[in-house]
Formats: C-alpha cells, sequence, structure tokens
C-alpha cells in the first residue's frame, strides 16, 4: 500500500462556507491534461514556470465570435489586438482565421508585417505614432486613427508632400455611461470636438474620413454600454455624410469584452456570471442596424477584441517552492511564479488547480509568487488543499496581458509552448536567459570590473 504523505495539523476557524468542520469536501479540480496532454510532461520538458497555449481554444472563440457577429450582422470584421498578446504563433492563428492587425506602435506595426499582415489590414491606433510611422502607414493603405490635432495635421502635412490625398479615420470618446469615462484618446463626441474634427478634416480639402473609431474601455460587463456606443458612432457617421459627404466605410467599436476570468471584486466566478459574447453581439448589430444607413451603405462593423479571444486560451504552470504559516496563522504557499510573469494576478482571481488530484485539508490560503518584494501576491486568498515543494499548480484563464505585460525583474521570463490541434507540443518563445538579457548593456571603460575587491 502506498504510504500516505503526513499533514501537519492545523487548527481553522469555523466560518459560513465550509462544508463540515473538517472542511474536507470542497471539491477542489485538479487539471492533470489541458487538452488531452499531461501537463507534468509539458513541464519536464519545458520547465517551470511556463505558459502553456491551446490552438483549439484559440480557433475555437475566434470562430464563435465571427458566428455570433456574422449572424447578425452583414458585414463584420475582426482586427487581432496585438498587444493583448503578440506572439508570433498566437498572432499567426488569428491571421489564419483571417483576422486583420490591431496595432498601437511601429513596433506592433513591424510585427503585423513580419508575420505576413500587408499594410492595408493593420489598424493604426494610438496616441503616438512616431512621424516615419505614418509616412510607411500611409504609403501601406493602413488604417490610421488620429488621435489628436496635432496628429491630423502632421498627416495633412505628409499627404501634401506626397501630393495626395489621403484618407484616416477618427479615434472617438464618448459617454457610454461607462465611468470614468475614457477621454483622454481622441476626439471628445459629446462636447462637439468629434464633429469639428470632421469639419477641420473637409475644410483642409486632402484628408478622406472613412472611419470611426471608439474603445470605451476593459472588460465591460453591461452589454448596453456597447448599444449606447454604437448608437453614438452611427449617429455620428450618418452626421458627418450628410453635412461632409466623407463616406464612413468603418464603425470601430474597439475591444473590452470581457473574458471569463474574474476580477478581484466580483463576486462570483467570471465563467458564471459574465455575459457571453452572443449579448455583445446582439446589441451592437441591432444599434447598427437599425440606425439609419441605407442597406447598401451599411458600414463595416470593425472589432479588435483582445481578451475575449485569447485569455482562456492560456494557461500558466507553476510549482510549489514552500510552504508557510504566517504570523497571523494564515497558510502561505510559495509558488515559482511571481507578477512579474502573471502580471493579471493584480485585476484578477485565477483559477488555481492542482495538477495531481488532492484529497487533504482545504484551508484558506495565499499564493505568494518567488519575488523578494511585499507586492508579489498571486493569490490574496483561495480555498486550496495541502500542497508540497514540487506539486504542480495551473493557473487559467491567463492568456492575455500577461506574455505581453510581463517583465524581466528579479527573474527571468519562463518559455510558451502551443499545444496543436492534434497534440502536437512545440516551443513557442524560450525561456530567457542571463546572457540574453545581458547582451543589451555594456560597462564604459572606466568603469572597473574589480568584482568588490579592495583598492
Ligand atoms: C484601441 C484598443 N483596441 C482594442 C483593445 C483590446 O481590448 P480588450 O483586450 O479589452 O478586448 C484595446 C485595449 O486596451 C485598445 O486600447
Amino acid at each position: 500500500m502506498e504510504k500516505k504523505r503526513y499533514e501537519r495539523p492545523a487548527i481553522i476557524k469555523h466560518m459560513g462556507g465550509l462544508a463540515n468542520k473538517f472542511g474536507k469536501s470542497q471539491g477542489i479540480r485538479s487539471k492533470p491534461e489541458i487538452d488531452n496532454i499531461r501537463v507534468d510532461d509539458i513541464v519536464r520538458e519545458f520547465g517551470s514556470p511556463v505558459f502553456i497555449f491551446s490552438e483549439r481554444t484559440i480557433r475555437k472563440n475566434i470562430r464563435g465570435a465571427a458566428m455570433s457577429f456574422g449572424a447578425r450582422y452583414p458585414k463584420v470584421r475582426f482586427a487581432w489586438s496585438y498587444k493583448t498578446n503578440y506572439l508570433d504563433a498566437v498572432c499567426g492563428l488569428f491571421h489564419d482565421e483571417g483576422c486583420w492587425a490591431e496595432v498601437v506602435s511601429e513596433h506592433e506595426y513591424d510585427m503585423a508585417l513580419s508575420n505576413g499582415v500587408p499594410g492595408n489590414r493593420i489598424i493604426f491606433n494610438g496616441p503616438y505614432k512616431p512621424e516615419w510611422s505614418l509616412v510607411r502607414a500611409m504609403k501601406d493603405g493602413a488604417q490610421i486613427n488620429i488621435d489628436h490635432h496635432d496628429e491630423l495635421m502632421q498627416i495633412e502635412a505628409i499627404a501634401r508632400r506626397n501630393g495626395g490625398p489621403a484618407k484616416a479615420g477618427l479615434r472617438i470618446n464618448l459617454d457610454a455611461g461607462i465611468h470614468p469615462c475614457w477621454d483622454r484618446f481622441g476626439f471628445n463626441l459629446e462636447n462637439g470636438e468629434a464633429m469639428d474634427a470632421a469639419r477641420r478634416i473637409k475644410t483642409g480639402g486632402i484628408v478622406n474620413l472613412n472611419g470611426l473609431h471608439a474603445h470605451i474601455g476593459t472588460f465591460i460587463l453591461d452589454p448596453s454600454a456597447y448599444r449606447a456606443q454604437a448608437m453614438k458612432l452611427a449617429s455620428l457617421a450618418i452626421a458627418i455624410e450628410k453635412e461632409l459627404g466623407f463616406r464612413i466605410e468603418t464603425i470601430d467599436i474597439g475591444g473590452g469584452f470581457p473574458s471569463n476570468s474574474t476580477l478581484h471584486e466580483q463576486y462570483s466566478p467570471g465563467e458564471d456570471s459574465n455575459p457571453p459574447i452572443d449579448a455583445y453581439a446582439e446589441v451592437i448589430s441591432s444599434a447598427l442596424l437599425t440606425a439609419g444607413f441605407s442597406p447598401e451603405r451599411l458600414p463595416t462593423l470593425v472589432l479588435e477584441t483582445g481578451r475575449a479571444l485569447i485569455d482562456s486560451a492560456g494557461y500558466l504552470c507553476a510549482s510549489v517552492v514552500a510552504n508557510k504559516r504566517l504570523a497571523n496563522g494564515t497558510r502561505a504557499v510559495i509558488i515559482d511564479a511571481g507578477v512579474n510573469t502573471l502580471f493579471t494576478s493584480f485585476w484578477y482571481r485565477h483559477n488555481v488547480y492542482p495538477v495531481e488530484e488532492k484529497n487533504g485539508m482545504v484551508e484558506e490560503t495565499v499564493i505568494y509568487g518567488p519575488l523578494c518584494m511585499n507586492i508579489d501576491v498571486i493569490r490574496p486568498s483561495l480555498r486550496l488543499p495541502s500542497v508540497y515543494p514540487g506539486d504542480l499548480l495551473v493557473l487559467h484563464p491567463v492568456g492575455a496581458y500577461n506574455v505581453t505585460q510581463w517583465l524581466q525583474f528579479i527573474r527571468m521570463r519562463p518559455a510558451v509552448v502551443m499545444i496543436g490541434l492534434d497534440g502536437q507540443v512545440a516551443g513557442i518563445r524560450e525561456p530567457e536567459s542571463v546572457e540574453y538579457m545581458k547582451k543589451m548593456e555594456s560597462v564604459p571603460s572606466w568603469i572597473k570590473r574589480n568584482g568588490g575587491a579592495a583598492k
């Protein structure tokens, strides 16, 4: 008979939510496999921690979203939001599914080009687009959404230098009932600035205004905000067409749909309570279809959905490195992935699954990362069975904004792998090393490298 591991006794305060005074039957789910591939095999090959992406889930998510919108509105285009996750393999899947690229810097623009996206299928957003990048984007025929008056003047000057008309869209900010209202990007609708910018473009006589864009915020749990946004953008498009004669070909509603993550302040789990993408498709499509466009001049609906398409496709597998008791008696577990790797821990209560089934006592636990920093908290509180050094934990969903916002801070960024449709497992980003990081640095000749030896 296999010898059972000794579990240290602990006194736990009785509280609501415990199934019984032993707190045993909490049904913590384990996750030994992802897409039928054993997680411990992946860790053996690629190390710990390791990000794991599922091709199957990525394709399922984008096809589901395209179906939700395509069934309700005849002209729909998805543009993959690069900043949400710009690993080439991930972008490659979205482009393979027909997505354009949405970029917010010249670097992301370069990445899109190197992923084979032609410039005329790139949407170029953001408050800072260096002059040379505007020149390139205009030459390529990219969809530039103008953020402010200075950028408009730059674009007009480039167009004049080129001796011909240019096309561009306007980024709009508006009150969709989401507060605080994001008003730092683009031109405000309610105070008339947006319409004035369109008039200004008309009088400039060199830029053809062809699209409207707005991104009302992130993780918007109320679909009706998008109804307000779509109605307001549609009314503005109709007003611009009527007064100025510009043909608004695209209405771009940005991103912001929630994934199935759970915000720290949410009561119930996101996977149970966050509205499905259908709810957003319904209100946006109906707002555009009833806005008053003539059927032959219906604008293309552009979506820059990020997190809702990739979050659930990403997992982080990390190892337990230690158990501790805090001074107040709380159980603490230290794992080998910190907030530098899992940035979204600041926003979300990630689900945590032991890779092996655990039947030990479930107890309120805090999960810390390995950084020597007080802020390195992965889960401030969750109910977890006993785990031991070397045990593996899977954190999910983590596919959005981590592998772009992660940083080398105390520890290097780990490997990323993808599980293909046929169960192939491939590394898509190597783990970083000190040599890789130090390649960028040099020490001036006047600084002696004597390693602290006395003079
Ligand atoms: C302009 C723009 N488009 C798209 C997105 C993607 O948003 P999300 O990942 O919330 O869907 C963002 C994110 O901030 C954005 O700023």
